[in-house]
């Protein structure tokens, strides 16, 4: 196969959703599709989890929760008629399911080219899946959108609608409509393929489609019943009248959303979904670098870094660096730049991800993601390249919704101590701030867990103890002079002098401010109109 197809044949994406819709039962079910794993989530998703996908934490392991984004990836030939034949690379980047690691899934959306989401049928929109929703517009990322658990009472179907129409921003379309619901389930029809398929409860096995040329027909009566193929065709009817016919440019453009319903668990609903998502998903988009734009067909290599991974394995202490290949192709063993060390270097076991494994690869292509063993050369948003010169934008830092001061506890081990922070922010794991009139050190997060996993590692990783302490503070932002003129940059100074003691620095050297109020921040946007207070690093 050639370049240009191999990378066709790619599909990158993540599943997210707010934590218990099924994201996780999902991924299982995408995987036993693809082959990938031969047993069933439903055996005991806990136990998959365990065993299989993201469990490569210590932490993970002692608390249950998928702390850590892992990626999977496998080999899909569609099988519903009226699919092409041709065989898809499907990469599956996790994303952890916890909400205080969201800033990990916000870095791990800058490494897909689409998006699953999931969404529980009895809860609806929830606050994780909005938040995630807001970075997927950012960037103006394509969205399917996966109704999940139809085997138990939920919303009316059009209520969830028009629910995610509103909650996320954007305007919905359903390929598959459900027939019932809860203990009176009885099957999907595939709007996008006009089949129906009828819902035995099965954890393992697919029911097969029956398919339809006019719903009207009377065969689809005898299966589901006069009552529900009367509605059915209502339903369809009033989808027709109220939403226009799916666009697929509208999609890629992230403007409309395709929605599917099922139950993840019973494995229904899974199969039509992938089907639909290998040929209307986007293969690898062309990335902004600052320099200028790259397209993954251009046949020289680069890439960037969007997660570090320490410790996967606790008996060796080096980290994988999480690559996503943006162009070419990635070889093994030879000489690329990391272009802010402005270093050549080269790897002999790179990892890429199938399943539940992880395999050295000779060589990878535009849209994969593969692993580099490091030994602390690397920081997230890291561009590697054949030698050219650029940067990847996109990788923002937000501004984090916790703050305490870090304080060593072993004054024998404040060397270890500052290597094992220095090396947590790098991963990304939370935010450093340094007061720049104390010089304490700050450390920002999303929730209290980050807290604990940083003083586990800090404890594990580098036998260094830390302590926290409180520090009442509302947001941090980041300050940026909202012209060039003198008169802002006098008032820039004026700023950093009369608020120094809320002043500090973030680990690339911005500065930061530190509002202990929501009050005292909008006193200061009022007070100095020359400032631009921003919330995410990026602006
Ligand atoms: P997450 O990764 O989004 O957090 O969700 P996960 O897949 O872990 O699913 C959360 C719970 O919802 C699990 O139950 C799972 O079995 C259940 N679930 C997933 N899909 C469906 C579905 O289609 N129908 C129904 N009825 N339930 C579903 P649990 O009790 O938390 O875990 P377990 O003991 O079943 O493993």
């Amino acid at each position: 196969m050639n370049y240009t197809d191999e990378i066709r044949r790619r599909r990158t994406f993540a599943i997210i959703s707010h934590p218990d819709a099924g994201k996780t039962t999902l991924t299982e079910k995408l995987l036993l599709y693809g082959g990938a794993i031969h047993v069933a989530g439903a055996v005991k998703s806990n136990k998959i989890r365990k065993t299989a996908t993201s469990d490569w934490m210590e932490i993970e392991k002692q608390r249950g929760i998928s702390v850590a984004t892992s990626v999977m990836g496998f080999e899909y030939t569609p099988t519903l008629s009226g699919a092409e034949a041709e065989s898809f690379h499907i990469n599956i980047l996790d994303t952890p399911g916890h909400q205080d690691f969201a800033e990990d899934t916000f870095r791990t959306l800058t490494a897909v080219d689409s998006v699953i989401i999931v969404i529980d049928a009895a809860k609806g929109v929830e606050t994780q899946t909005r938040r995630l929703m807001e970075v997927c517009r950012m960037r103006k990322t394509p969205v399917m959108v996966f109704i999940n658990k139809m085997d138990r009472e939920g919303k009316d179907p059009f209520d969830l609608l028009d629910e995610v129409e509103a909650e996320l921003g954007i305007r919905v379309r359903p390929l598959s409509w459900p027939i019932n619901m809860g203990q009176r389930f009885k099957g999907v029809y595939n709007v996008f393929q006009q089949t129906l398929d009828l819902y035995t409860p099965n954890k393992q096995v697919v029911t097969e489609s029956i398919r339809f040329d006019d719903v009207n027909d009377p065969q689809i009566t005898e299966l589901i019943g006069e009552k529900d193929a009367d509605k059915l065709r209502q339903d369809l009817e009033l989808i027709e009248g109220v939403y226009s016919p799916f666009d697929k440019g509208e999609y890629l453009q992230g403007e409309l959303a395709p929605v599917f319903f099922g139950s993840a668990l019973n494995t229904f609903g899974v199969k039509e979904l992938l089907e639909c998502f290998v040929q209307i998903a986007p293969s690898p988009r062309p990335i902004e670098a600052l320099e200028r734009r790259v397209d993954p067909m251009e046949e020289k290599f680069t890439g960037f870094c969007f997660k570090i991974h320490a410790n996967m394995d606790p008996n060796h202490r080096s980290c994988i660096a999480f690559f996503k290949i943006c162009s070419g192709t990635f070889e093994r063993n030879v000489y690329y730049k990391h272009i802010r060390k402005g270093q050549m270097m080269r790897f002999s076991a790179p990892t890429c991800f199938m399943a539940q494994k992880k395999e050295t690869v000779d060589e990878a292509f535009a849209g994969d993601i593969v692993g580099l063993p490091d030994t602390g050369n690397f920081k997230i948003g890291d561009t590697l390249t054949a030698g050219e010169e650029l940067h990847f934008k996109g990788l923002p830092s937000f501004s984090p919704e916790m703050f305490k001061y870090i304080e060593n506890a072993d004054p024998m081990k404040q060397k270890q101590l500052d290597k094992g922070i220095n090396q947590l922010m790098d991963e990304g794991v939370a935010q450093l701030f340094v007061n720049q009139l104390s010089g304490r050190k700050i450390i920002g997060t999303v929730g209290q867990l980050q807290f604990e996993v940083i003083q586990y590692r800090l404890e594990h990783e580098y036998q260094a103890m830390c302590r926290w302490e409180p520090i009442s503070l509302y947001k941090a932002c980041w300050i940026a002079p909202a012209d060039d003129s003198a008169e802002t940059k006098a008032e820039i100074e004026m700023f950093k002098k009369r608020k120094a003691q809320y002043m500090a620095l973030d680990k690339e050297g911005r500065d930061v401010f530190l509002a202990d109020s929501g009050y005292v921040l909008s006193m200061a946007q009022q007070d100095y109109t020359h400032i631009r207070f921003h919330f995410t690093s990026e602006f």
